[in-house]
Protein backbone atom coordinates (compact mmCIF):
# COMPACT_ATOMS: atom_id res chain seq x y z
CA UNK A 1 0.00 0.00 0.00
CA UNK A 2 1.76 3.78 -0.72
CA UNK A 3 2.67 5.35 2.24
CA UNK A 4 0.15 8.05 1.69
CA UNK A 5 -2.92 5.81 1.85
CA UNK A 6 -1.01 3.73 5.31
CA UNK A 7 -0.84 6.90 6.67
CA UNK A 8 -4.26 7.78 6.30
CA UNK A 9 -5.44 5.00 7.46
CA UNK A 10 -3.76 4.59 10.57
CA UNK A 11 -4.65 8.42 11.36
CA UNK A 12 -8.42 7.65 10.77
CA UNK A 13 -8.75 4.67 13.18
CA UNK A 14 -7.17 6.33 15.68
CA UNK A 15 -9.58 9.22 15.48
CA UNK A 16 -12.46 6.89 15.16
CA UNK A 17 -11.32 4.83 18.51
CA UNK A 18 -10.99 8.35 20.14
CA UNK A 19 -14.54 9.15 18.84
CA UNK A 20 -16.14 10.15 21.95
CA UNK A 21 -19.52 10.05 21.47
CA UNK A 22 -21.59 9.29 18.25
CA UNK A 23 -22.17 12.39 16.89
CA UNK A 24 -17.80 12.69 16.76
CA UNK A 25 -18.35 9.61 15.26
CA UNK A 26 -20.71 10.46 12.75
CA UNK A 27 -18.74 13.99 11.72
CA UNK A 28 -15.56 11.62 10.97
CA UNK A 29 -17.71 8.83 9.15
CA UNK A 30 -18.56 12.16 6.38
CA UNK A 31 -15.00 13.07 6.53
CA UNK A 32 -13.91 10.41 5.21
CA UNK A 33 -16.79 7.99 3.52
CA UNK A 34 -19.55 11.00 2.85
CA UNK A 35 -20.49 12.32 -0.36
CA UNK A 36 -17.27 14.33 -0.71
CA UNK A 37 -15.22 11.91 1.58
CA UNK A 38 -11.35 11.85 1.56
CA UNK A 39 -11.62 8.31 0.58
CA UNK A 40 -14.99 8.80 -1.52
CA UNK A 41 -12.69 11.35 -4.08
CA UNK A 42 -9.93 8.85 -4.36
CA UNK A 43 -12.33 6.33 -5.91
CA UNK A 44 -13.68 9.29 -7.75
CA UNK A 45 -9.84 9.52 -8.94
CA UNK A 46 -9.79 5.67 -10.28
CA UNK A 47 -11.93 6.68 -12.99
CA UNK A 48 -8.85 9.16 -14.76
CA UNK A 49 -5.79 6.25 -13.99
CA UNK A 50 -4.56 4.11 -16.92
CA UNK A 51 -6.22 0.45 -16.46
CA UNK A 52 -2.89 -0.65 -14.65
CA UNK A 53 -2.90 2.18 -12.31
CA UNK A 54 -6.32 1.63 -11.65
CA UNK A 55 -6.21 -1.99 -10.73
CA UNK A 56 -3.53 -1.65 -8.04
CA UNK A 57 -4.78 1.51 -6.49
CA UNK A 58 -8.45 0.95 -6.52
CA UNK A 59 -7.95 -2.41 -4.71
CA UNK A 60 -5.90 -0.38 -1.96
CA UNK A 61 -8.55 1.74 -1.98
CA UNK A 62 -11.11 -0.52 -1.50
CA UNK A 63 -9.42 -2.10 1.48
CA UNK A 64 -8.89 1.07 3.34
CA UNK A 65 -12.75 1.69 2.62
CA UNK A 66 -13.67 -1.63 4.36
CA UNK A 67 -10.83 -1.25 6.88
CA UNK A 68 -12.69 2.53 8.19
CA UNK A 69 -16.39 1.02 7.70
CA UNK A 70 -15.34 -1.92 10.10
CA UNK A 71 -13.70 0.67 12.21
CA UNK A 72 -16.68 2.73 12.27
CA UNK A 73 -19.05 0.03 12.96
CA UNK A 74 -17.04 -1.34 15.55
CA UNK A 75 -17.10 1.85 17.51
CA UNK A 76 -20.36 2.79 16.89
CA UNK A 77 -21.53 -0.16 18.72
CA UNK A 78 -18.95 0.45 21.45
CA UNK A 79 -20.63 3.82 21.96
CA UNK A 80 -24.42 2.77 22.09
CA UNK A 81 -23.24 -0.08 24.63
CA UNK A 82 -21.94 2.45 26.80
CA UNK A 83 -24.65 5.13 26.15
CA UNK A 84 -27.03 2.15 27.18
CA UNK A 85 -25.17 1.54 30.47
CA UNK A 86 -25.28 5.13 31.27
CA UNK A 87 -28.92 5.76 31.16
CA UNK A 88 -29.46 2.01 32.73
CA UNK A 89 -27.17 3.35 35.90
CA UNK A 90 -29.03 6.87 35.79
CA UNK A 91 -32.59 5.62 35.20
CA UNK A 92 -32.41 3.04 37.89
CA UNK A 93 -35.51 2.64 40.42
CA UNK A 94 -35.34 1.64 43.61
CA UNK A 95 -37.81 -0.96 43.94
CA UNK A 96 -37.18 -1.18 47.94
CA UNK A 97 -38.67 1.83 48.61
CA UNK A 98 -42.06 1.77 49.75
CA UNK A 99 -45.04 2.61 47.62
CA UNK A 100 -46.54 6.29 47.81
CA UNK A 101 -50.19 4.48 48.66
CA UNK A 102 -53.67 5.92 47.01
CA UNK A 103 -54.94 8.43 49.48
CA UNK A 104 -58.10 7.34 51.07
CA UNK A 105 -60.75 9.55 50.94
CA UNK A 106 -63.02 9.61 54.20
CA UNK A 107 -66.67 10.69 55.81
CA UNK A 108 -67.04 14.24 56.61
CA UNK A 109 -67.50 14.25 60.07
CA UNK A 110 -70.82 15.81 59.88
CA UNK A 111 -71.90 12.74 57.77
CA UNK A 112 -70.65 10.62 60.52
CA UNK A 113 -72.28 12.10 63.42
CA UNK A 114 -75.66 11.93 61.20
CA UNK A 115 -74.97 8.40 60.36
CA UNK A 116 -74.55 7.58 64.11
CA UNK A 117 -77.41 9.47 65.48
CA UNK A 118 -79.77 8.23 62.80
CA UNK A 119 -78.49 4.84 63.25
CA UNK A 120 -79.25 4.90 67.13
CA UNK A 121 -82.18 5.88 66.72
CA UNK A 122 -83.17 3.22 64.24
CA UNK A 123 -82.03 0.74 66.96
CA UNK A 124 -84.72 2.41 68.92
CA UNK A 125 -87.51 1.96 66.24
CA UNK A 126 -87.10 4.97 64.40
CA UNK A 127 -87.32 5.49 60.33
CA UNK A 128 -85.16 7.61 58.85
CA UNK A 129 -87.24 10.17 56.33
CA UNK A 130 -85.90 13.26 54.19
CA UNK A 131 -87.90 16.31 53.32
CA UNK A 132 -87.21 19.08 51.00
CA UNK A 133 -84.84 22.14 51.68
CA UNK A 134 -86.75 24.52 49.81
CA UNK A 135 -89.93 24.59 52.23
CA UNK A 136 -92.83 26.84 51.86
CA UNK A 137 -94.38 29.03 54.67
CA UNK A 138 -97.15 26.33 55.60
CA UNK A 139 -95.23 23.45 56.26
CA UNK A 140 -91.69 25.54 57.57
CA UNK A 141 -94.40 27.67 60.19
CA UNK A 142 -98.08 28.02 60.54
CA UNK A 143 -98.70 23.78 60.54
CA UNK A 144 -95.60 24.30 63.01
CA UNK A 145 -98.18 26.29 65.58
CA UNK A 146 -95.98 29.89 64.40
CA UNK A 147 -98.67 31.83 62.96
CA UNK A 148 -97.77 35.07 60.51
CA UNK A 149 -96.00 37.69 62.99
CA UNK A 150 -95.50 35.20 66.28
CA UNK A 151 -92.63 36.40 67.42
CA UNK A 152 -90.87 33.18 67.06
CA UNK A 153 -90.35 33.49 63.76
CA UNK A 154 -87.74 36.57 64.27
CA UNK A 155 -85.10 33.61 65.70
CA UNK A 156 -85.76 31.94 62.69
CA UNK A 157 -84.73 34.38 59.61
CA UNK A 158 -84.04 33.24 56.94
CA UNK A 159 -83.26 33.07 52.68
CA UNK A 160 -86.44 33.94 50.49
CA UNK A 161 -86.78 32.56 47.18
CA UNK A 162 -87.71 35.47 44.30
CA UNK A 163 -91.63 34.36 44.59
CA UNK A 164 -91.40 35.35 47.93
CA UNK A 165 -93.45 32.42 48.55
CA UNK A 166 -90.92 29.69 49.29
CA UNK A 167 -88.10 29.81 51.31
CA UNK A 168 -84.60 27.74 52.85
CA UNK A 169 -86.10 25.34 55.45
CA UNK A 170 -85.29 26.94 59.14
CA UNK A 171 -85.17 23.63 60.76
CA UNK A 172 -86.37 20.13 59.56
CA UNK A 173 -89.45 19.76 61.82
CA UNK A 174 -91.13 20.68 58.78
CA UNK A 175 -90.63 16.80 57.72
CA UNK A 176 -93.36 16.43 60.70
CA UNK A 177 -95.40 18.03 59.06
CA UNK A 178 -95.10 16.17 55.69
CA UNK A 179 -94.57 12.62 57.28
CA UNK A 180 -98.09 13.33 59.13
CA UNK A 181 -99.62 14.75 56.21
CA UNK A 182 -98.97 11.51 53.49
CA UNK A 183 -98.82 8.90 56.55
CA UNK A 184 -101.29 7.50 59.50
CA UNK A 185 -100.13 7.14 62.99
CA UNK A 186 -98.43 5.64 64.69
CA UNK A 187 -95.36 7.12 63.09
CA UNK A 188 -91.49 7.36 64.94
CA UNK A 189 -89.15 9.23 62.40
CA UNK A 190 -85.93 10.41 62.23
CA UNK A 191 -85.16 13.46 59.85
CA UNK A 192 -81.26 14.79 59.06
CA UNK A 193 -80.82 17.11 56.69
CA UNK A 194 -79.60 20.95 55.92
CA UNK A 195 -81.16 24.37 57.27
CA UNK A 196 -80.81 27.44 56.85
CA UNK A 197 -80.36 31.14 59.06
CA UNK A 198 -78.88 33.83 58.76
CA UNK A 199 -76.60 33.39 61.70
CA UNK A 200 -72.55 33.36 61.21
CA UNK A 201 -70.09 33.14 63.97
CA UNK A 202 -68.03 30.22 66.20
CA UNK A 203 -71.23 28.33 67.27
CA UNK A 204 -73.55 29.75 64.38
CA UNK A 205 -73.06 28.64 60.47
CA UNK A 206 -76.03 29.96 57.35
CA UNK A 207 -76.12 26.45 56.64
CA UNK A 208 -75.76 23.76 59.27
CA UNK A 209 -77.80 20.44 60.34
CA UNK A 210 -80.41 18.83 62.36
CA UNK A 211 -82.05 16.12 63.01
CA UNK A 212 -85.51 15.88 64.27
CA UNK A 213 -87.48 13.00 65.59
CA UNK A 214 -90.77 12.98 66.08
CA UNK A 215 -93.47 9.74 67.58
CA UNK A 216 -97.17 9.37 67.34
CA UNK A 217 -99.11 6.84 68.66
CA UNK A 218 -101.80 6.36 71.33
CA UNK A 219 -100.67 7.12 75.02
CA UNK A 220 -97.44 8.62 74.31
CA UNK A 221 -95.94 10.43 77.15
CA UNK A 222 -93.59 12.85 78.68
CA UNK A 223 -92.06 9.67 80.25
CA UNK A 224 -91.35 8.20 76.80
CA UNK A 225 -89.69 11.20 75.46
CA UNK A 226 -87.31 11.34 78.93
CA UNK A 227 -86.36 7.71 78.41
CA UNK A 228 -85.60 7.87 74.97
CA UNK A 229 -83.87 10.64 75.00
CA UNK A 230 -81.82 9.51 77.86
CA UNK A 231 -81.35 6.35 76.45
CA UNK A 232 -80.13 8.15 73.18
CA UNK A 233 -77.54 10.38 74.59
CA UNK A 234 -76.15 8.05 76.92
CA UNK A 235 -75.11 6.00 73.75
CA UNK A 236 -74.18 8.70 71.95
CA UNK A 237 -71.38 9.99 74.43
CA UNK A 238 -70.92 6.30 75.31
CA UNK A 239 -71.00 6.96 79.19
CA UNK A 240 -74.09 7.32 81.45
CA UNK A 241 -75.48 10.82 80.94
CA UNK A 242 -77.19 12.85 83.45
CA UNK A 243 -79.52 15.09 81.41
CA UNK A 244 -81.91 17.52 82.52
CA UNK A 245 -85.29 18.45 81.74
CA UNK A 246 -85.47 22.11 81.29
CA UNK A 247 -89.10 23.69 80.46
CA UNK A 248 -88.62 26.00 77.26
CA UNK A 249 -91.05 27.75 75.05
CA UNK A 250 -91.07 26.45 71.46
CA UNK A 251 -94.55 27.10 69.49
CA UNK A 252 -95.01 23.73 68.42
CA UNK A 253 -95.06 21.17 71.60
CA UNK A 254 -96.86 22.01 74.79
CA UNK A 255 -95.25 21.31 77.51
CA UNK A 256 -91.53 22.18 75.64
CA UNK A 257 -88.11 21.58 77.08
CA UNK A 258 -84.70 22.26 76.37
CA UNK A 259 -82.62 19.22 77.34
CA UNK A 260 -79.30 20.09 79.45
CA UNK A 261 -76.31 17.36 79.71
CA UNK A 262 -73.94 17.37 82.75
CA UNK A 263 -70.69 18.25 81.28
CA UNK A 264 -67.29 17.98 82.98
CA UNK A 265 -65.51 20.56 81.68
CA UNK A 266 -61.59 20.56 82.89
CA UNK A 267 -61.27 24.27 82.87
CA UNK A 268 -64.88 25.52 83.80
CA UNK A 269 -65.93 22.72 85.74
CA UNK A 270 -69.17 21.15 85.66
CA UNK A 271 -72.11 22.79 83.67
CA UNK A 272 -74.95 21.91 82.04
CA UNK A 273 -74.97 22.48 78.26
CA UNK A 274 -78.07 22.46 75.99
CA UNK A 275 -77.97 19.92 73.15
CA UNK A 276 -81.51 19.91 71.72
CA UNK A 277 -85.25 20.55 72.19
CA UNK A 278 -88.11 18.93 72.72
CA UNK A 279 -91.51 18.28 74.10
CA UNK A 280 -95.44 16.91 73.22
CA UNK A 281 -96.65 17.66 69.89
CA UNK A 282 -98.90 20.62 70.36
CA UNK A 283 -102.47 19.90 69.66
CA UNK A 284 -102.66 22.60 67.30
CA UNK A 285 -100.12 21.04 65.22
CA UNK A 286 -102.19 17.31 65.64
CA UNK A 287 -105.37 19.35 64.28
CA UNK A 288 -103.03 21.39 61.53
CA UNK A 289 -102.49 17.78 59.78
CA UNK A 290 -105.70 15.78 60.75
CA UNK A 291 -104.72 13.67 63.17
CA UNK A 292 -106.96 13.52 66.38
CA UNK A 293 -104.97 15.11 69.48
CA UNK A 294 -108.31 12.97 71.66
CA UNK A 295 -107.14 10.14 70.27
CA UNK A 296 -102.95 9.72 69.13
CA UNK A 297 -100.36 12.13 71.90
CA UNK A 298 -96.70 12.25 70.50
CA UNK A 299 -93.67 13.93 71.28
CA UNK A 300 -90.94 15.24 69.12
CA UNK A 301 -87.46 16.62 69.33
CA UNK A 302 -84.39 18.27 67.07
CA UNK A 303 -81.03 18.57 67.60
CA UNK A 304 -78.08 20.46 65.73
CA UNK A 305 -76.04 18.15 64.22
CA UNK A 306 -73.02 20.54 64.22
CA UNK A 307 -73.81 20.86 68.09
CA UNK A 308 -73.04 17.28 68.73
CA UNK A 309 -70.13 16.62 66.89
CA UNK A 310 -68.32 19.79 68.83
CA UNK A 311 -69.22 18.32 72.07
CA UNK A 312 -68.41 14.64 70.92
CA UNK A 313 -64.85 15.33 68.79
CA UNK A 314 -64.19 18.88 71.01
CA UNK A 315 -64.03 20.70 68.35
CA UNK A 316 -64.54 24.76 69.21
CA UNK A 317 -64.96 26.52 66.13
CA UNK A 318 -68.47 25.07 64.14
CA UNK A 319 -66.97 26.98 60.87
CA UNK A 320 -63.74 25.01 61.15
CA UNK A 321 -66.42 22.09 59.68
CA UNK A 322 -67.65 23.94 56.30
CA UNK A 323 -63.71 25.65 55.65
CA UNK A 324 -62.87 22.06 54.14
CA UNK A 325 -59.24 21.98 55.98
CA UNK A 326 -57.87 18.73 54.67
CA UNK A 327 -56.03 19.08 57.89
CA UNK A 328 -59.08 19.41 59.92
CA UNK A 329 -60.86 16.89 58.44
CA UNK A 330 -58.55 14.15 58.42
CA UNK A 331 -58.64 13.59 62.20
CA UNK A 332 -61.72 11.98 62.34
CA UNK A 333 -61.06 9.32 59.78
N1 LIG B 1 -87.15 23.25 65.48
C1 LIG B 1 -86.47 23.73 66.67
C2 LIG B 1 -85.36 24.68 66.27
O1 LIG B 1 -84.90 24.63 65.20
C3 LIG B 1 -85.90 22.58 67.44
C4 LIG B 1 -86.96 21.77 68.08
C5 LIG B 1 -87.39 22.07 69.37
C6 LIG B 1 -87.56 20.72 67.41
C7 LIG B 1 -88.37 21.34 69.99
C8 LIG B 1 -88.56 19.98 68.01
C9 LIG B 1 -88.96 20.31 69.31
O2 LIG B 1 -89.17 18.98 67.40
O3 LIG B 1 -89.93 19.57 69.91
O4 LIG B 1 -84.94 25.47 67.05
Amino acid sequence: MSPNLDELLSAAQADIAAAADARALDALRVDLLGKKGRVTEMLKSLGGMVPDERKVFGEQVNRVRDALNAALDARGNTLAGVALQARLASETIDVTLPGRGIGVGGLHPITRTIQRISGLFNELGFETVEGPEIEDDFHNFQALNIPESHPARAMQDTFYLKDGARLLRTHTSPVQIRTMLARKAPIRIICPGRVYRVDYDRTHSPMFHQIEGLYIAEKVSLADLKYDITTFLSRFFERDVEALFRPSYFPFVEPGADVHIKWEDPEKGTRWLEVMGCGMVHPNVLKAVGIDPEQFSGYAFGMGVERMAMLRYGVSDLRDFFTNDLRFLAQFQ
